[in-house]
């Protein structure tokens, strides 16, 4: 690429930003960065001070910095121009270019046209938004309907912490069935959403295969039609978009340990990687029962990664036992602890109760067995998904009376590595809680999973 050809595209490229072009000082700082020139030796040419050179220069710096999602600096600005294709598409005809990965439509943008007077940038505004107010496109047919709960209100402001002060890739919420991760994320999304240009929201059981939800993904960040040759990624650089994935358990095995994929969502790995590891400033939400090996692997990379294991809601769960009327508040707290603050098991224990005891909790508590009755068909789903040396540590943990101590292999176990594997994966799967105390640390499993897989166990014999 030639130097006039980088100042075409560079003035284009800021242009279709913000609606101005460059000016001269800029321009020589871009020639001169061109040619390795000390911003010194610019200011000599330029006729000016180098101070004044170099705060032009860094503000030239952020602005494409913004525009292209990636840091652009004086010594990488050559090499990331020279790495950019310059082409027209003709989908667009000659006023749509396409600028590396960036698609940068100069003059039928699809977009209205830049602000006269441009907003003040907060820390959570798109990067490429300053002036340019694309059309918000937000899909949230799958999405369920928000409920506005007001707990969980140290969950929802972690997530929007990591989402839009920290700008990280890829956030999971893990949990058991029925812990809120669905409910949460509908009131986060409804809280953050002006953030964001682009919105889509897809369950698991609707997308077979990796190439249906990529087909459907740039169809829909796209603008008016799908270009050719553009990854997502691509629309994720160019849009602030919030991708959630509900139910991403569905795309890992069963009967095996926690984290691989099923073969034809095998690719789903690679996307993930991609999305954390490379410059953007749009998020892929998952929610998962159990957490993806890649996530656990790119959390120690440290990059731009987290994930939040949703626990019990604690006492604001007497809200929802009010809610269906049942009575002995006193007891309430015992109730939700025996069924471990998860919601919708409280739901359906509380409509037992209701059902059956007229909402009297004392009565139904007074029986010394705990109760699973509807509850049994939804531990199932989690338990079925084990492998055979998982359901053995279960079984064994269902015995503990205090919780288990993993210092010592139990004799069932045949290798100390299928043991420990076993136990980190059934962490993985958020099927086991770790005590740890000044004796040492224990594991141990919620009250109704305990008695979920002792039922088991009686009827294996
Ligand atoms: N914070 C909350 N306060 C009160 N009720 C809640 C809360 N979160 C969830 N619920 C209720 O609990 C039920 C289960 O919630 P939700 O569907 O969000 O769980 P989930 O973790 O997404 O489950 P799954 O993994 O099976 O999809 C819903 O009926 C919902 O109304
Ligand atoms: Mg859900």
């Amino acid at each position: 690429m030639e130097i006039q050809e980088a100042l075409k595209w560079t003035d284009d490229l800021v242009f279709a930003s913000t609606g101005k072009h460059l000016d001269s000082l800029q321009r020589s700082i871009l020639e001169g960065a061109w040619q390795n020139q000390p911003y010194k030796s610019i200011a000599d040419d330029y006729h000016c001070t180098p101070d004044h050179v170099r705060k032009t220069a860094w503000e030239l710096w952020q602005q494409l910095s913004d525009i292209l999602g990636e840091e652009v600096k004086k010594s990488n600005i050559k090499a990331k121009l020279e790495r950019i294709e310059f082409s027209h598409i003709s989908n667009f005809g000659s006023d749509t270019q396409i600028f590396g990965d960036i698609n940068i439509c100069s003059k039928i943008s699809p977009y209205p046209k830049a602000e006269k007077t441009p907003k003040k940038r907060s820390p959570t505004t798109p990067t490429n938004s300053d002036n340019i107010q694309p059309e918000k496109r937000h899909d949230l047919t799958d999405a369920p309907e928000p409920h506005n709960f007001d707990n969980r209100t140290n969950e929802l402001a972690t997530l929007k912490e990591w989402i839009l002060a920290e700008n990280n890739r890829l956030v999971t919420i893990t949990g058991l069935s029925g812990i809120g991760k669905t409910t949460l994320t509908r009131q986060l999304v409804a809280e953050i959403k002006d953030n964001f240009h682009r919105i889509l929201w897809r369950s698991h059981r609707k997308f077979p295969t990796l190439n249906a939800l990529k087909t459907n993904l740039i169809e829909f960040f796209s603008p008016p039609q799908p270009q050719q040759n553009l990854s997502i990624l691509d629309y994720l650089r160019f849009h602030r978009c919030l991708i959630i994935l509900d139910d991403f358990q569905e795309t890992l095995t069963t009967g095996e340990f926690v984290g691989t994929y099923i073969p034809e969502y095998k690719n789903y790995g690679k996307l993930i990687k991609e999305i954390a590891r490379s410059p953007h400033n749009s998020c892929l939400l998952l929610l998962s029962w159990e957490k993806p090996t890649e996530i656990a692997n790119l959390e120690t990379e440290n990059c731009h990664c987290h994930t939040l294991q949703l626990q019990s809601l604690g006492e604001s769960a007497k809200e929802l036992l009010k809610a269906k009327n049942l009575t002995d508040e006193n007891r309430w707290l015992e109730l939700i602890n025996l069924y471990s603050g998860n919601p919708l098991w409280l739901n359906i224990i509380a409509s037992t109760i209701q059902d059956l005891f007229n909402g009297k909790v004392a009565q139904f508590l007074s029986y010394s067995h705990l109760f699973l009755g509807d509850l049994e068909p939804i531990l199932h789903e989690h338990y079925q998904r084990l492998s055979e040396s998982e359901k053995l540590v279960m079984q064994w943990l269902a015995n503990q009376e205090i919780g288990g101590d993993i210092s010592s292999k139990p004799p069932k176990f045949s290798s100390e590595g299928d043991f420990l594997a076993a136990v980190q994966s059934l962490r993985k799967r958020n099927l086991i809680k770790k005590n740890v105390s000044e004796e040492g640390c224990v594991f141990t499993l919620e009250p109704v999973i305990k008695k979920y897989v002792k039922n088991q166990s009686n009827k294996s014999f």
